[in-house]
Formats: C-alpha cells, structure tokens, sequence
C-alpha cells in the first residue's frame, strides 16, 4: 500500500472508531483534542462515529459534556469554534462496559448496525488506550461478540510488555484475533512534525544523502529532556524507569529513522524493513561498557524555573529505597558499513531544567585546513533537528567574520528553518491527529511493526541484565539539572560535549 498520495486524491474514510479507555487520561488529554482538529480541518468524514467505552456509569449525554471539558482543556480557545464543537459531540456516543463481560460486547455490535443515512462500509477502528494487560481479553471478546471483520483495526498504545518475552505475549494475543496488517502499535514520537521531515531531510536532499555515512559525520547526538517529574504515575513508573519509558521506544526509533538506509520507496514495510536492520546491528553493553558508557540517574529535590520540586523519592506514593532510573545517558553505536566507528550519544531524563528534545548530527572537520588555527575547533558543521519546542532544522556553517579588521576569522551561524515562522499559516499538528489521520487511511508506515518492537526489547533487556550483574545504582542529579556529572563526563572522555545552544 503506497503511504504518500497528494493531498487531492486522499480521501476521507468513513469509520467507526470504539475507544476503550474513553474516560482515561491519554483520552481526555489527546486523543478528543486530536479528534476535533481532525474535525475541524475537514479531515472527519460526516458518518464517522465515536463510541466511547468505559466502566463508569454515564449517559451520552454527560459523556459528551466531559468530553467537552476536555476540549476545553486541551483546544486553544481560538481553535475551539461551536460549528466544530456542535458537530463532534454530535458523532459521540457511550456504551459503560466492563471489559471482561464478553455478553456486554453486543453493545458495540448493535452500535455498529444501527441505521445510518447512506450505505458507506464504515471499517471498525478499536483504540485500546487501556492497560496493555487488557488487549487479548478485549480482542478476543470483540471478536466473540461478532464485532470484527476483514477490514477492522486495532490501535495499540506502548508500553508493549516489560521485557522481550511480556511483549511476545501481548503482541501474539491480539495476533490471535488481527493479522499484523492490521495491527496499528503507536509511537507518538512517529507522528511529530519533525520526526517525520527527517525522512524527507535525509531522502529528498541529495545534499545529505552523499554525507550520511562514517566517511563525514563524526558523532550524533540525541537529547529528550523533560522538565517533568512522574505526575502521579510513580506505580507505573517505577516499575518501568526511563530506559523502558523513554529509549525502548522514543529513543530507538529516532536512532533508527537517522542511522536506516535508505527504502526502496515510502511503503510501511519498505521503511520498516530498514529499520529493523539498524535495530539489529545496535551495539550491545557488556558489564565492562557499563562504567565507560552508560550513566543512569535518579533526581533528588532541587529547583526549576525558580520553583522548588522534590526528589524521585519523594513524590506522591514512591517506595523511598527505590533505584529505579529517571535519566539515561549512553554511548552507543550501528555496527554496520555505514556507522561502523560513529558514536551515537543518547541521553533522556525527567527533572531538566528544559522540555528539549533534539537530535545534532555532528559532521566532520574539515580534513585540509587553512584558517586561523586557533579556530580549528569551529571547523565542523552541524545539523540541528529541533523536534520540540519551536520545531525547525538548522544547519550551522562558517562564514566569515564582517568588519574590516576581520581579516579571515571565521564565525559559526545558522542556516536556519524555524517552521513556526517559515510557515506561519500552518498549524504544526499534535503526533496523535497524524497519527489517528494514518488509521483512519489504512497507512500503516508511522506504525512499529512488532520485530521492531521485539528486537528493541531485545536490546534493552541485555542493557537492563548487565545493570543487575552490575549491581550499582542509580547517580543522583539535582531536579533542574542535566543530570548526573558523570553523563558529561562520559561525553567529555571522548573529546567532546553536549550540544548547549538551546
Ligand atoms: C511517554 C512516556 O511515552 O512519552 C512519558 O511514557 C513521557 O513518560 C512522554 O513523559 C513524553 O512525550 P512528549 O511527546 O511530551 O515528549
């Protein structure tokens, strides 16, 4: 299936969309206000309908009234206009049900038959944003309840499983009522912006293409700060830590999407076939690696913006001996002809002083130099792809100092795309709105095939048995900080230094 087509031959498919979790969190906070842009753009056909589904009892009525409120949370009050507002509520239904009553799922089937104004096939879309715990039981229900055919999906949040093995029981349970083809596992890092210009960035500009190999780029480097603690997920959390949370995933797919080579085309498979192969040739930790090249961290009390937050240990429900890690740095690297000797320097953690993430590629220094060679440290470009805040694309250069007593110095600047301001009549949409846009499409290339999911977990679950042989635990950093002194330490061992110029 192609993934790209022009905006004029795209269309606009109907289908029934059963979200199970309707009153939980992602619901409230994402997914309503992905669904009313969508609305509001034009991009919800006329007969698509929403039927939210949850064990609180509540009528239709006040389930559109919450999620009116949740509108009104999380919409820009200039976005939220009542045609839009009118004609969402209008597509909302709620069927109360407890998941694990297989007679209950008749509800949904009756849903579906219910009469409708033209005779359009409407594919059924079933969003688990429940606990990963729930999706085989739900599945196979959905199934018994004779609520599936060929044409439904299913939208499946991370995490998937705790480890390797966990993942394969969760994905070979929904497996047993969908085919893979129809299995839609979110990334939401897949869906921003900026993620998805790297494809373009490096496969449309022969610029990049020629230099995107050990031959010129130097070291990568890739930071997701945020300024966040746990908010009320420490049980979650805990369990989990940073590396499941954030680099299983997030992490991992950035470092895929910049280290793949290039599709044949933009089909899902074509692009995730590439990606499985950088998965594959990861670089593993062994315990020796471990004191060189990992660094793991746990925010004690400290500062941000001026505002005193406490430590890890001290939120709201944390068991006080924990060494669960809330900061990861690494070194890592692609074994393969392309990266072979680039390392891949990842680093992500709760409590910064910033909400930052953004990948610089490091390209190397100019081999025959002839400038001021106390500026031969300058002579080096770098990519600088902002995902989020201010999304945009940087490239600095050296061009030469103005002024008449400037000689030849060299100065380092920006060739800059600030995409807010270079497109300022383009709304940069939320991860979910494209993300739910490729669903409703069929399309499944902004999705994580399951050996993705599962050569990732791999990966990890070496990293995570080497920390136990280990045995040491977890650096402190003060909250507002970038974390522990020794993830600089370990960047700096190489020469080199975390990219500073937010
Ligand atoms: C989620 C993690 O997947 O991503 C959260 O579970 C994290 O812990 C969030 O806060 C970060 O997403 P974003 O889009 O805000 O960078």
């Amino acid at each position: 299936m192609s993934a790209y087509k022009r905006p004029d031959e795209e269309s606009r498919p109907v289908i029934d969309l059963a979200l199970f979790g309707a009153l939980g969190d992602l619901s409230l906070r994402k997914l309503y206000a992905a669904l009313f842009h969508l609305d509001r753009e034009g991009l919800l056909h006329e007969d698509t309908r929403i039927l939210g589904l949850a064990r609180q009892e509540l009528t239709t009525d006040s389930y559109r009234q919450r999620v009116n409120q949740a509108l009104e949370q999380h919409v820009k009050r200039d976005e939220l206009d009542d045609a839009t507002r009118k004609r969402f509520a209008g597509r909302l239904e709620y069927l109360q049900l407890d998941f694990a009553d297989a007679a209950g799922y008749e509800g949904i089937a009756r849903w579906r038959s219910a009469v409708r104004h033209d005779t359009v096939i409407s594919p059924l879309v079933v969003y688990l944003a429940v606990p990963a715990s729930l999706y085989g039981e739900i599945c196979r229900h959905l199934q018994g309840a004779a609520c599936l055919d060929e044409l439904s999906r299913v939208v499946v949040e991370k995490p998937i499983g705790y480890d390797f093995d966990t993942s394969c029981d969760i994905n070979d349970a929904i497996g047993e009522v969908f085919p893979e083809s129809r299995i839609y596992r979110i990334d939401h890092y897949l869906g921003k912006e900026t993620v998805q210009n790297l494809i373009a960035l490096r496969f449309a500009n022969p610029l990049f293409g020629t230099q995107w190999n050990q031959n010129h780029i130097s070291h990568v480097e890739i930071t997701v700060a945020e300024q966040v603690g746990i908010e009320g997920r420490w049980g979650y959390f805990d369990r989990a830590g940073q590396l499941r949370d954030m680099v299983q995933n997030h992490l991992l797919q950035l470092v895929c999407l910049i280290a793949m080579d290039p599709p044949a085309n933009l089909d899902a498979d074509a692009i995730r076939d590439e990606k499985v192969k950088v998965l594959k040739a990861l670089q593993p930790f062994s315990v020796d690696r471990l004191n060189r090249d990992v660094v793991r961290g746990q925010y004690i009390a400290g500062t941000i913006r001026g505002k005193a937050v406490p430590g890890y240990l001290e939120e709201e429900g944390a068991n006080p001996h924990s060494e669960t890690e809330t900061f990861v740095a690494m070194k890592t690297g692609v074994a393969n002809w392309r990266w072979a000797g680039v390392p891949f320097y990842l680093r992500t953690g709760k409590r910064m002083p910033d909400k930052l993430s953004q990948i610089i590629i490091h390209f190397r220094q100019q081999a025959h130099y002839i400038f001021d060679p106390d500026q031969r440290n300058l002579a080096a470009n770098k990519l600088v792809i902002r995902l989020q805040p201010d999304e945009g694309i940087a490239l600095e250069v050296l061009t030469k100092d103005s002024g008449l007593d400037r000689g030849m110095r060299l100065r380092r600047g920006p060739l800059h795309l600030d995409f807010g301001s270079a497109f300022p009549q383009t709304r940069i949409p939320d991860a979910y709105e494209r993300l739910l846009l490729e669903v409703m499409k069929g399309r499944q290339y902004l999705f994580v095939r399951r050996d993705e999911v599962e050569h990732a977990w791999h990966w990890c679950d070496r990293l995570i048995a080497s920390w136990k042989e280990q045995g040491e635990p977890p650096r402190r950093y003060p909250a507002g900080s970038w974390g522990p002194v020794a993830s600089i330490a370990m960047i700096t061992q190489d020469g080199r230094s975390w990219y500073e110029d937010y």
